[in-house]
């Protein structure tokens, strides 16, 4: 155990996502387990530069496991990208005495936390924290499960309604850059086409897909287009399209937007922030540093920043593959 750990900081950082709370819980309280002080830092990065701190015990996470968003807050800070920025959060961790930091978010902040250690040699811990499943190093990342639910959910009602009036709904999902919102909500929702950035499905396959989808006896059809799909037209322009080149369909749009990033966390990403959180201070404790700690087939583990932030998008292909047979 590192016993010169005497202060740990944790600060919600990027986009919100459902289960950070129950994660700050867990760094709270495994803090106290081994009596260790933890300092709540209030908006994520920017409430670093500005010194927006408060003494968190384990009482004060009391009854947040269930609530969605981040009591801390969150910000995306423009200012940490500058090294003025950043010496003025190291200067605030130094005259609070804070040791390490523990940051929940997504690639945004690893890069910044990675950066900051880099020029300041100071121990931090990253949790994966964003609806988007875009880290590599973990199977999963905290609030994407609830997201995942969020979206069935939404379209499940959106199908009501398009089998009553046979029409075609596009629903937009998040995801940034990354499919995995859209492909794994799409299969759970059955939706006949999903759209994401990672496969190119073409304008004309599309039209192929859906005329063959009427002539196989559809009469309503749901497709699931993640946000940074490639086919090159937004969703508004794809219904048009549609409807133009398709004679006889009827389309609507839906854009899900930040619903999707709202709601009490399900259990699995409450037990996963949990595991995830105890993780961190324990890294911490052994000396661990400039790491994210993830999940891999249900095992926890650390990898560096620079791993995490590896660009190509670890998507499993063959749920494509489970897509196209189930929406047959
Ligand atoms: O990274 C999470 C995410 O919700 C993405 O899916 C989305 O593209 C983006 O954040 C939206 O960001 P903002 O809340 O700043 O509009």
């Amino acid at each position: 155990m590192n016993t010169a750990i005497k202060k740990i900081g944790v600060l919600t950082s990027g986009g919100d996502s459902p289960g950070m709370n129950a994660a700050i819980r867990a760094v709270v309280r495994a803090c106290a387990y081994h009596s260790v002080e933890c300092i709540g830092i209030y908006r994520g990065l920017q409430g670093l530069i500005e010194g927006d701190f408060k003494a968190l015990g384990p009482r004060s996470v009391k009854n947040i496991i269930n609530r969605g968003g981040t009591f801390l807050k969150s910000a995306r800070s423009q200012e940490f990208m500058s090294k003025e920025g950043r010496q003025k959060a190291y200067g605030n961790l130094r005259s609070e005495a804070i040791d390490a930091l523990v940051v929940i978010g997504g690639d945004g902040t690893f890069k910044g936390a990675s950066v900051f250690n880099e020029e300041f040699n100071f121990p931090i811990i990253g949790l994966p924290g964003t609806i988007d499943n875009d880290i590599n190093g973990t199977d999963y990342t905290i609030g994407y499960d609830t997201a995942l639910n969020t979206v069935v959910e939404a379209i499940d009602k959106i199908r009501d309604t398009a089998n009553s009036h046979n029409r075609l709904f596009l629903v937009e999902v998040m995801g940034r850059d990354a499919g995995d919102i859209a492909l794994n909500a799409g299969i759970g929702a059955g939706a006949e086409e999903i759209l994401i950035p990672e496969e190119d499905l073409g304008h004309h396959r599309l039209l192929e897909s859906l005329k063959r989808s009427k002539q196989s006896g559809k009469t309503s059809s749901i497709i699931v287009v993640s946000e940074g799909d490639q086919i090159g037209k937004n969703i508004f322009e794809l219904a048009q399209y549609i409807e133009e080149n398709l004679k006889g369909y009827e389309v609507r749009v839906t854009v899900l937007g930040h619903i999707q990033r709202g709601g009490a966390p399900s259990c699995y990403d409450r037990v996963l922030a949990s595991r995830l959180g105890v993780s961190a201070v324990d890294a911490l404790l052994a000396g661990e540093r400039n790491k994210m700690i993830g999940i891999l087939h249900n095992k926890i583990t650390s990898v560096p920043f620079s791993e995490a932030l590896k660009g190509a998008n670890k998507l499993d292909m063959e749920l494509l593959r489970v897509a196209d047979i189930t929406s047959i």
